[in-house]
């Protein structure tokens, strides 16, 4: 019998099952639910917020404080459970995390690191997947980690045999206990040359934060070279590291023996940026995302513009006297009229975001003619269509690579491609909320349709939405916690 895949552990593509998506409530547990949101949909979203620094980028920011000397400082954090979750982890190992002298801003003091109990960091265990980027800090600074069982989204498998290679490849011994995995690195941890299977950005950032205080010279190939690596790499410089980031996915890391701390304002959260432009087209609506940044969401932009959306980039105008100065963004609004179907596959940078991909396709319900989506960075990123055809739209899914090149998963048993028909009047629905990026979409598509649902499981996505509800009011969402 195959491993079950909760062990997120293990990798083998024979023991994969199915991921499930959660059922509709039955009446008791709706009863005994009070985590939910009451949308009154039918209502274009009109009006202005602002989006802080990535999700994906301070979280790994913050763990790279681990590896100075002194104090870091980051600013414009988004406040989110994987922010306080990686805090928390920090915390156990002895960084001294503060509040920073301005909204958003954290000052992370690593100088006295130690060991946590297993019992201290196993409070965390199932939170977050971050907990697995701790490994080539703690071992550079303690010689030994405990990693708590991961969390994250259920939107597959998500195994972590890139990490346990590349970390074995540095040097560093790994014993899988059923608690977690203990490492240690007991001749120190060496620079190598490695090639990941797939350029992963949790393995890339593995990688990153292990070699730069790694005795000697990494070569990392088929690295991912996602702006949120792009801006990781951008602390560690400031930190005193040696990285160079080569053509065609090579980055090659210099080892140093001392990191410093740094100061550092993120890149902005494209994902959450692009979430909100996909509310603002499914309701027919009109919203500036203040702190959006056009470069890194080009590819969004150009599908945003293919289906029929319109958008305006405001640059940012540096205050000078008399002039309070504008932060830029970007204004997304559906012009009227019919949307026009489309053909995309998510896919690494530079490609369309797999976290794109769920709020837009709540749009795409609202669009004429066939669309077709393939997922080819998540095998099982497409179960939540079965809410949207609970709600009205129509959607299959199949197992075939649909409308692009063939992927990983086009000989293997997974839905990973979706052909949305439409346009699709989307009636109101009790909606669970499976994963952070779905649940967006579940509650894009409340507001969308007509009449009321009720969206349980909301909580979730302050895992990942700074103020979600807040923003819904502000953007005249008729919303309301029963
Ligand atoms: C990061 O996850 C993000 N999470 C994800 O965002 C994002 O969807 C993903 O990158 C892709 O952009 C964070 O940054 C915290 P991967 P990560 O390693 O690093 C396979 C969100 O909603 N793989 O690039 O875990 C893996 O199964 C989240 O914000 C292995 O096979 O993603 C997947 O098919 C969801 N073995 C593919 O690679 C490994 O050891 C890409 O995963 C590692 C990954």
């Amino acid at each position: 019998m195959g491993v079950p895949v909760t062990d997120p552990y293990h990798r083998g593509s024979q023991d994969i099952q199915p991921h499930r998506y959660p059922a509709p409530l039955d009446a008791l547990e709706v009863a005994l639910t009070d985590d939910v949101l009451v949308v009154h949909g039918g209502t274009p979203l009109e009006g202005r917020i602002r989006v802080r620094g990535a999700k994906n980028l301070v979280s790994k920011a913050m763990v790279a404080a681990l590896l100075g000397d002194s104090p870091s400082r980051l600013y414009d954090l988004p406040k989110i459970r994987d922010v306080e979750v990686v805090r928390g982890l920090l915390g156990v190992h002895g960084v001294k995390v503060t509040d920073g002298d301005e909204d958003g801003a954290l000052v992370l003091d690593p100088a006295n690191v130690e060991s946590a109990s297993t019992d201290q960091i196993n409070v965390h265990a199932g939170s977050s997947r971050i907990p697995i980027l701790f490994c080539g800090p703690l071992l550079h600074r303690l010689g030994h980690a405990f990693i708590p069982d991961l969390g994250g989204c259920h939107i597959g498998p998500r195994p972590i045999d890139f990490h346990l290679q590349a970390l074995r490849e540095f040097g560093a011994t790994v014993d899988k206990q059923p608690e977690g995995l203990h490492l240690s690195a007991p001749n120190g941890l060496h620079g190598t040359k490695f090639a990941l299977p797939y350029p992963s950005v949790g393995a890339t950032e593995q990688v990153l934060l292990t070699a730069v205080m790694a005795e000697g010279v990494t070569e990392l190939r088929n690295a991912a070279v996602e702006p949120e690596i792009v801006d990781l790499i951008c602390v560690l410089q400031k930190m005193g590291a040696i990285i160079k980031v080569h053509t065609d996915r090579v980055i090659e890391i210099q080892g140093v023996p001392k990191l410093h701390g740094y100061s550092h304002r993120p890149i902005p959260d494209r994902i959450e940026a692009a979430s909100w432009a996909a509310a603002a087209l499914a309701t027919r609506g009109h919203v500036e995302v203040l702190g959006a940044e056009q470069a890194d969401m080009m590819t969004f932009l150009n599908i945003f513009r293919s289906v029929g959306g319109e958008y305006e980039v405001t640059d940012a105008r540096p205050p000078r006297l008399n002039d309070p100065g504008q932060e830029g963004g970007i204004r997304f609004w559906h012009p009227g009229g019919e949307l026009k179907s489309v053909a995309l596959e998510t896919d690494v940078h530079p490609g369309f975001m797999t976290d794109w991909q769920q709020p837009l396709v709540v749009a795409l319900t609202q669009a004429r003619g066939l669309s077709i989506v393939h997922e080819t960075v998540y095998e099982q990123r497409l179960g939540y269509t079965e809410a949207l055809n609970s709600m009205g739209a129509n959607i299959q899914i199949y197992r075939d690579c649909l409308g692009g090149t063939p992927c990983r998963f086009g000989r293997r048993d997974f839905k990973h491609s979706a052909v949305i028909a439409g346009p699709s009047k989307l009636h109101a629905a009790d909606l669970v909320i499976p994963d952070l990026r779905a649940g967006f979409s579940h509650l894009i598509a409340a507001l969308a349709a007509e009449g009321t649902s009720r969206v349980y499981g909301v909580d979730l996505i302050n895992r990942g939405y700074e103020d979600f509800e807040a923003k819904l009011a502000d953007l005249g969402a008729h919303v309301e916690r029963p």
